[in-house]
């Protein structure tokens, strides 16, 4: 029977702990979203292991539009229901793709993309916009990866001042 998950998850949950930590600290001394979301796709791209991309996009209007990251130069709008992050946002539900090169529609902004996970950024019933993080091995992303980063996202959502982010 699984009580506690494996050796992984555990790692997994002690990592995100910390990020947590260090980006709760952040944000006690500051509220500025773009500086914010800044910190937290540093935190995370340098945080955590086997990602080549990690970053926001906000909503503009009916669009995505890229937000700050870490990684390659990357697509800068994406439509409601494109891709991986448009369907993310359309659902406003956390999407997380096994093989990028099996998800129908996929935008292909890094070649070296393999798996790709998308959290939504939900508040008051308002999309702001979403997480994006990839990582050039198949299946990257879990469970704990969603439970994970949804709490960060939920942290930079009540301590950062996103709305001049967003139209
Ligand atoms: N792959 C994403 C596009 C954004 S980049 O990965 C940074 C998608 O399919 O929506």
């Amino acid at each position: 029977m699984h009580l506690v998950g494996s050796i992984d998850d555990l790692a997994k949950r002690a990592t995100y702990r910390e990020l947590k930590a260090q980006l709760t600290e952040l944000f006690a001394q500051e509220r500025n979203g773009l500086a914010n979301a800044s910190n937290t796709a540093a935190a995370l791209y340098h945080g955590l292991p086997d990602l080549n991309w990690a970053g926001f996009y906000f909503m503009q209007g009916a669009e995505l539009v890229l937000g700050p990251f870490q990684g390659k130069v990357a697509c800068v709008r994406i439509g409601l229901g494109s891709g991986v992050c448009g369907t993310a946002a359309q659902r406003q539900e956390t999407v997380i793709v096994p093989d990028v090169h099996a998800f129908c529609g996929h935008i292909a902004c890094d070649a070296d993309s393999r798996s790709e996970i998308v959290v939504p950024l939900v508040k008051s019933e308002r999309l702001l916009g979403v997480l994006d993080l990839d990582s050039p091995l198949l299946a990257r992303f879990d469970d704990e990866d969603r439970i994970g980063l949804s709490a960060i996202v939920e942290l930079l959502i009540q301590r950062s001042d996103l709305h001049a982010l967003v139209d």
